[in-house]
């Protein structure tokens, strides 16, 4: 069995990842000490994934203290409005940076560089290992659920994206549901869709559950309704970028035609996300900012051109599922089930 690597480490100095473009056949790290490297790290996607974009960034803000020529809250400002830029989709990059902001300017009169620069970086780790905790609430209220549907059945379960410990830390939000579940010898197969076109699904979650030696079989995301209408699956679940105050959800882009066929086919569809992903800011789904990417990732495939050269490509990264497709949300305060703004802003604020 292959080892679980980690996606991501402070030594004091710089942040080290594992550069997920390349996995899962090269283990490639890179190190960052600047902001400007952390920026770039997120943009380009050497990490990815709600949480730990978010990680990345509270360490990016860390990075920015220590390279300040001048260190006035204006500074401080700049760095994190700097570091938002890097994608706008998932909220955990603004939440995470606008919280490192505010944990420094609110003593930035009262301590030094060296004590908050400390400070945020006990932060940082504590915010991971809440993410940890939580992500085990999230999968023990999911085994109840299923287990509420289903009884011991060993169950055939399917995800998109990657929502494991590449993109959570040590224990996955959506694949952490899957993970405990199969830990608990309720899993019999997982259906992994690629995700294209970066093939987070193909590659990162393929990769996680070989490494946990979790049975599964990777499939395309044209394969939705076959799955679905020829009974091989019986529940889903999916992580989130951002959840707005009625439930609508953006996540990686075929998420929203992934809940409509398992509507159609009445399979039950829930979504995984911590707290932080919740953007109760927002009323609605149409108000998320959703990021293109270059078309190159669209026409090509891991370096080739696939398309005829003179083609252009419309590469939308997220897409919103409306609300009335879930099942249910689920976060470490409770499952939502009944989806409506007061419910969520109960359950999220509670
Ligand atoms: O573009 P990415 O890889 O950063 O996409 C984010 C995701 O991994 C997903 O949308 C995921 O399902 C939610 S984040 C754990």
């Amino acid at each position: 069995m292959e080892r679980k690597v980690k996606p991501l480490e402070w030594d004091g100095e710089k942040l080290t990842l594992i550069d997920q473009r390349k996995l899962p056949h090269e283990e490639v790290f890179l190190s960052y000490d600047s902001v400007e490297g952390v920026h770039s790290s997120i943009k380009d996607m050497v990490v990815r994934g709600a949480p730990l974009i978010g990680f990345t960034a509270l360490y990016g803000m860390v990075l920015a203290l220590m390279g300040m020529e001048s260190f006035s809250k204006d500074d401080v400002i700049k760095a994190a409005d700097y570091l938002k830029t890097a994608r706008p989709t998932a909220v955990n990059l603004a939440y995470e940076v606008d919280r490192a902001c505010e944990l420094v300017c609110s003593q930035i009169e009262t301590k030094t560089r060296e004590d908050l620069i400390k400070e945020l970086i006990t932060f940082s780790q504590e915010q991971m290992d809440l993410l940890e905790k939580n992500n085990l609430a999230m999968a023990k209220l999911a085994f109840d659920e299923l287990t509420s549907l289903y009884g011991d059945k060993k169950l055939n379960l399917m995800t998109l994206c990657n929502t494991g410990f590449l993109a959570c830390g040590p224990m996955g939000t959506a694949l952490g549901v899957i993970e405990y579940a199969f830990g608990q010898g309720r899993v019999n197969h997982v259906y992994a869709s690629e995700t294209r076109p970066y093939l987070q699904g193909g590659r990162l979650t393929a990769y996680e559950l070989s490494v946990q030696g979790i049975p599964h079989s990777v499939t395309v995301e044209g394969a939705f309704s076959y799955l679905m209408k020829n009974k091989l699956v019986d529940a889903i679940f999916i992580g989130a970028d951002r959840i707005v105050k009625n439930g609508d959800t953006a996540n990686k882009v075929g998420s929203s035609t992934l809940a409509i066929v398992a509507k159609h086919y009445g399979i039950p569809f829930y979504t995984v996300a911590p707290t932080s992903t919740f953007d109760l800011s927002l009323d609605t789904g149409d108000q998320i900012e959703i990021e293109l990417r270059p078309e190159d990732e669209v026409l090509g495939a891991m370096g080739h051109r696939i398309s005829p050269n003179s083609s252009r490509a419309l590469n939308p990264s997220f897409d919103v599922t409306d609300h009335e497709h879930l099942r249910g949300i689920i976060c470490e305060k409770g499952l939502i089930k009944k989806i409506t703004p007061e419910e969520v802003e109960r359950v999220v604020r509670g």
